[in-house]
This record gives structure tokens, C-alpha cells and sequence, in this order.
């Protein structure tokens, strides 16, 4: 959700800046813009569209300047326009601000230096109000006028600084959205997000909330709001560089897909006891005394993260037997969820960023309860404020629609169940040890499944001209039906939805007529007769209709029009197996219709506004 990029150092800092905003694109994309110490003034370019429209505009030209901040928009105020990109400037063109998040007073504050300072404004955007604002303070001192500027302000936000005046600074500001500072050699970079620094350094120090970094060509000070230094750490971030690249594959999507097995593994790494009959979770501090005296789990999160927390309910109440609420992160905070003691919220978030979740996180926090994270963001900002984290080892995810993210997820939550199942005395090693020993297969199967998807590719090359699809499952198969049907709306625009499959006689058959596609899922042996009996029914009125089955549930055959098989697994693990085919499917119909797979309309990867 907008990315922010600087630089200063030796270096000319155009070209550095594309490549960061390259790889930050993922958080927005409707327009990008830049801006560098030209004489005596700012130089400002920017353009409406892909950061591909501003390279066009650069035509090649690299400029002198070593210093620039840059930014890649998804828009929030004011439609996409060359005029509301960023970065935005005030009355003197001498102050430049690109901004992530939302000023939540712009009006009143665009208002009174309307009318106090005669400032003129030009765009819709609420960040506009932010140069002016520096420039309304600036006393020959840009980190003063920046101070003086922040209190001004409501929402959350991160922005970054460059002036005229004092061409040989930048100056961030962290409220909320996240922003890292990169420490090379003599040279300094400024992120949303690491990725985009990765290539440059590994080392980095991660802004907290009311953190304001000043960056000069000598070094980086960091302040807080008031002006006195802080000490930061350095925090060395693992992921390697190419990690973030596509590696040879045409989309970042298509890389993560297949990264799965890498990840399944090292999520699990160092997590089985060395007998292999319990969970190592040194990282999640709970005492045994507290675990026993839960009774209620709360899992709250969004988009994708929010699926992987619907398996996690029925994993955890099927393993734990403790009742678990699943909330949707910007409902659990206005519906006054019922905290009392007893409570564990666990909250999952790929980026440890969206805004949702992490106000469901301060208001459970707030309430009282106990908070264990799931991310796959080192010191993101829902690791740092939890009372425990349990990282998934995913690894950088780029594309918007997540799947590394997911399955990872989904194994943590299992991690999780089977722990707190050992500490409250529900199951005996022998039964947790045979569930582990088969978690450590499926890095194994997901490639089996991977290996199948010239199936799945002709699968979707089928259903690519089709205007609706339905996913059908019972129990675990209808929140991965959930999860599938997601996958296909974000990235191919067909419309795509997920029903518990015995409940689809209860409004949605009116919708099945002859020749629409319907995506079985049939991975549970214990539905399996129900489920072939929904097949039968959508059938009966005309769908075309793909099973997706477990081995040895060779029954579908007989009722779906075709079977992609998973290998066979424990009915609990499926999810891990049987998302990844939904996924390849929605990959494969996305490229069919030539769609934008890595960066879908109007979404943006990591979503830090309400
Ligand atoms: C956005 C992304 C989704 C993601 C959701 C939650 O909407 O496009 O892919 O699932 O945010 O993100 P999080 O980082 O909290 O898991």
C-alpha cells in the first residue's frame, strides 16, 4: 500500500532509486514519481500508470544527484493522476514529501494554511497537506520543521523529506506504516519495505512508531518525536537478495508457488523434538500453567491470513477441544468481542503490516489478552507488538496473492495445535509424533502436486472464458474451497465463489446452469459419500465439474467430469496439499486471459490503511 524508497551516498541516485521502487511495486501501482536536488530546486517527475510510465518519461536519462526519495502509489485520496502522484511539493517548490497511509485531518489542516498561510494546493490527496506544512514550519532547519509538522498530524503514516535547502538530508518519519533504513557502506536507503534494500545491504534498522530518521551522507541519527537521539539496533535480515527476484520464472506468483516445499521444510525446521513426538516453540513464552487455564482462542486476521485462521479453527478445536472464534480483523475490533480471562488471540499476518490486524491486535492487547502472532516479517510491526511470534519461513512473498504465505501459515497453526494440544495433557506423544512425521512428508507431496500442474494448466485453458466458477466443500475442504475461490477473483477477475457444499441447495443451485464450472473438493474420507452427493446435484443441473480428491477416493471418478488427485495425507494436513492445485489453477487461468498476474487491478500487496 504505497511504497517509499530513498537514498543518499556516493552514488547517482536516479537509477537506485527505479530499482528500489521496482521492487516495492507490489505495494502499489497506479502511479510512481521521484524527486532529487536539482541547482537551486527540487527536480519532481512523476506519472499516472506503472513505474514502466515514469522510466518512459526518465527516458534513460540518470541525472547527478545523490540524493532522492521515490514512491510507487496505490491511491486512497483522489483518483490516480500524474498530479496526485507522489511526490507532492509546497507553494515554493522547495520541499518535497512522499507519503504512505492516510492524514486522517487533511481537510482541517489543508483549510487553516489555506486561509493562515495563503498556501495553494493542487491535488485531491491528503498528503499535499505535508510539504506545505514543512514549508509553513521550515526556519532554516528541515528535521525542526518536520518536528514541528508530525504533531499537526492525525492517521497513520510513514513520509519521507527532501528539501532544497538542505539538499545533502533526507528525513523520514515512521507513525504506524513501516519504513527501514538500510546501512551500506557510506550509503543509506530508505524502504517500506527490505526487499527493496536487499540488494544493497542486509543490515538495517527498523523504525518504530514516533521514530524520525534523519539520513546524510556520513550517517543516520535517528530521533524521536521530541528530538533526543535513540539508540537503534541493528537488525540483519537472512533473506538473500535473489530471493527476491523472479529466478528464471515469469512471475513472482508462479517462483512462490513452487518455493512451497522449501518453505513447508523450513518452517518445520528446529520445531521437531529430536524423538520426533513434540513441538519445540521456544520462541512462544506462554507457561504451561497459563495453557492449561485457557479457554477460548480468538484468531483474527485478513484476506488470505484470515483462511489460514478458519483451517486453524478447525484444527485447533479438533486437536486442543478449546472453542476458537475466527474474525475477520476489521470486525473483530467494533463487534466488542467477549475478552476475559482464559482468552489466546493469535493474530496472522504475512507482512506483520495490515492495518486491520494489527488494531484487532492493540485492541485485544488492550483488553487484556494474550497475543501469539504468526508472520513471516522479521520486526514487523505485529512481531514486535505480540507477547509471542511464531515466523513462518516463507522467505519474501512479492506476488499480490499470497500462497508460500498461506501454506506456512497453515503449518504454524498446526505447530501451534499440536503444542498447546501436548501442554494441556489432550493428546499422547505417540499421536502427536505420527502427526509430525507426516507434517515433515509434505514438503515431499507438494511436490507431487507440483509436478502434476500440466493437469491443472489444461484445466484452466478450459475455464478461462468462463464468467463464474463455485467451489464446493465440506469441513476443512470449505475453507480451502474459500481459499481457492480468493485466489481465482484477485488475479483472473472471474467472478469465483466458495459454499460449504451442503448448503448450497439453500439458495446457490439457482445459480448452476448448464456448462458452469464447478471446483470440487473431496479430500476428506469421512464426507466423502455427502460430497459425492453435492457433485451429483450441481451436475444434475448442468455443471462442468472438477474434483479435486485424495488418493484412494477414487469415488468421484464416477461423478465429477475430471479428478486431479493429492496424495494421500492425514485428513487434518490436506489443506497444505490440496490449496496448491487451487492455486496453479487460478495462476494458469489469470495467464490465459492475460491479466497482470503479479499485480492485479486495484489491489496492493501489503494493505496499511483501514
Ligand atoms: C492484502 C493482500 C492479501 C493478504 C491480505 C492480508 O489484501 O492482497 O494477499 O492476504 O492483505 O495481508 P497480511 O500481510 O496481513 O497477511
Amino acid at each position: 500500500m504505497c511504497g517509499i524508497v530513498g537514498y543518499i551516498g556516493p552514488r547517482k541516485a536516479v537509477p537506485i532509486l527505479i530499482e528500489s521502487m521496482e521492487k516495492l511495486e507490489y505495494r502499489g501501482y497506479d502511479s510512481a514519481g521521484l524527486a532529487i536536488p536539482g541547482q537551486d530546486e527540487l527536480l519532481v517527475l512523476k506519472k499516472e500508470g506503472r513505474l514502466d510510465a515514469l522510466k518512459e518519461k526518465l527516458n534513460g536519462q540518470s541525472y547527478d544527484a545523490r540524493a532522492g526519495i521515490g514512491h510507487t502509489r496505490w491511491a486512497t485520496h483522489g483518483e490516480p493522476s500524474d498530479i496526485n502522484a507522489h511526490p507532492h511539493t509546497d507553494c515554493t517548490g522547495q520541499f518535497a514529501v512522499v507519503h504512505n497511509g492516510i492524514i486522517e485531518n487533511y481537510m482541517s489542516l489543508k483549510e487553516w494554511l489555506q486561509s493562515e498561510g495563503g498556501h495553494t494546493f493542487c491535488s485531491q490527496t491528503d498528503t499535499e497537506v505535508l510539504p506545505h506544512l514543512v514549508e509553513h514550519y521550515y526556519e532554516g532547519d528541515l528535521v525542526e520543521a518536520v518536528l514541528k509538522a508530525v504533531p499537526k498530524l492525525e492517521g497513520s503514516f510513514a513520509m519521507a523529506v527532501i528539501s532544497a535547502r538542505e539538499p545533502g538530508k533526507l528525513v523520514a518519519v515512521r507513525q504506524d506504516s513501516p519504513l527501514v533504513v538500510g546501512l551500506g557502506e557510506g550509503e543509506y536507503f530508505l524502504a517500506s519495505d527490505i526487499p527493496a534494500v536487499l540488494k544493497h545491504t542486509r543490515s538495517i534498522y527498523i523504525l518504530d512508531y514516533g521514530e524520525v530518521a534523519v539520513l546524510e551522507a556520513g550517517g543516520v541519527e535517528v530521533l524521536d518525536l521530541k528530538g533526543s537521539r535513540v539508540e537503534k539496533k541493528v537488525t540483519e535480515i537472512k533473506w538473500k537478495a535473489e530471493e527476491a527476484e523472479k529466478g528464471g520464472y515469469e512471475h513472482f506468483m508462479l517462483k512462490e508457488i513452487h518455493e512451497q516445499p522449501r518453505a513447508l521444510r523450513d518452517t518445520l525446521g528446529g520445531r521437531i523434538s529430536a524423538d520426533g513426538v513434540s513441538v519445540v516453540l521456544d520462541e512462544v513464552s506462554i507457561s504451561p500453567e497459563e495453557i492449561r487455564g485457557l479457554k477460548k482462542i480468538f484468531v483474527t486476521a485478513c484476506g488470505t491470513a484470515y483462511h489460514a485462521g478458519l483451517v486453524g479453527k478447525y484444527v485447533i478445536e479438533r486437536l486442543v477441544r478449546l472453542p476458537v472464534e475466527v474474525d475477520i480483523a476489521s470486525e473483530f475490533r467494533y463487534r466488542q468481542p467477549i475478552i476475559e480471562p482464559g482468552t489466546l488471540v493469535v493474530v496472522i499476518s504475512q507482512s506483520g503490516e495490515t492495518a486491520d490486524t494489527l488494531a484487532a491486535m492493540r485492541e485485544a492487547r488492550r483488553q487484556g489478552a494474550r497475543v501469539v502472532a504468526v508472520t513471516n516479517v522479521v520486526g514487523s510491526s505485529v512481531a514486535r507488538e505480540a507477547d509471542d511470534v511464531i515466523y513462518t519461513w516463507a522467505g519474501p512473498e512479492i506476488a499480490v496473492a499470497s500462497t508460500k504465505a498461506y501454506t506456512t501459515q497453515l503449518m504454524s497453526m498446526y505447530l501451534l495445535a499440536l503444542y498447546l494440544a501436548a501442554l494441556r495433557g489432550i493428546l499422547e506423544p505417540g499421536k502427536i509424533g505420527g502427526l509430525l512425521a507426516e507434517m515433515k512428508n509434505l514438503a515431499a507431496k507438494a511436490q507431487r502436486v507440483l509436478d502434476n500442474s500440466p493437469v491443472i494448466r489444461e484445466f484452466a485453458g478450459e475455464i478461462a472464458a468462463s464468467r463464474s466458477i463455485f467451489y464446493l466443500g465440506r469441513g476443512l475442504d470449505y475453507a480451502v474451497a474459500m481459499e481457492g475461490a480468493l485466489k481465482l477473483k484477485e488475479i483472473s477477475y472471474i467472478h469465483a465463489e466458495a459454499y460449504a457444499a451442503g448448503e448450497l441447495k439453500h439458495g446457490t443451485l439457482a445459480l448452476i446452469e448448464e456448462d458452469v464450472p464447478v471446483v470440487a473438493l473431496a479430500t476428506q474420507e469421512a464426507l466423502i459419500d455427502k460430497m459425492v452427493s453435492n457433485i451429483q446435484e450441481v451436475k444434475a443441473r448442468g455443471a462442468s465439474v472438477l474434483a479435486l480428491a485424495m488418493e484412494g477416493l477414487e469415488e468421484v471418478e464416477k461423478v465429477a467430469n475430471s479428478v486431479v488427485y493429492i496424495p494421500r495425507t492425514h485428513p487434518l494436513l490436506s489443506p497444505v496439499l490440496s490449496v496448491i492445485p487451487l492455486q496453479l489453477l487460478a495462476y494458469y487461468t489469470a495467464v490465459a486471459r492475460g491479466c497482470d498476474v503479479d499485480k492485479p487491478r486495484n489491489l496492493a500487496k501489503s494493505v496499511t490503511v483501514e
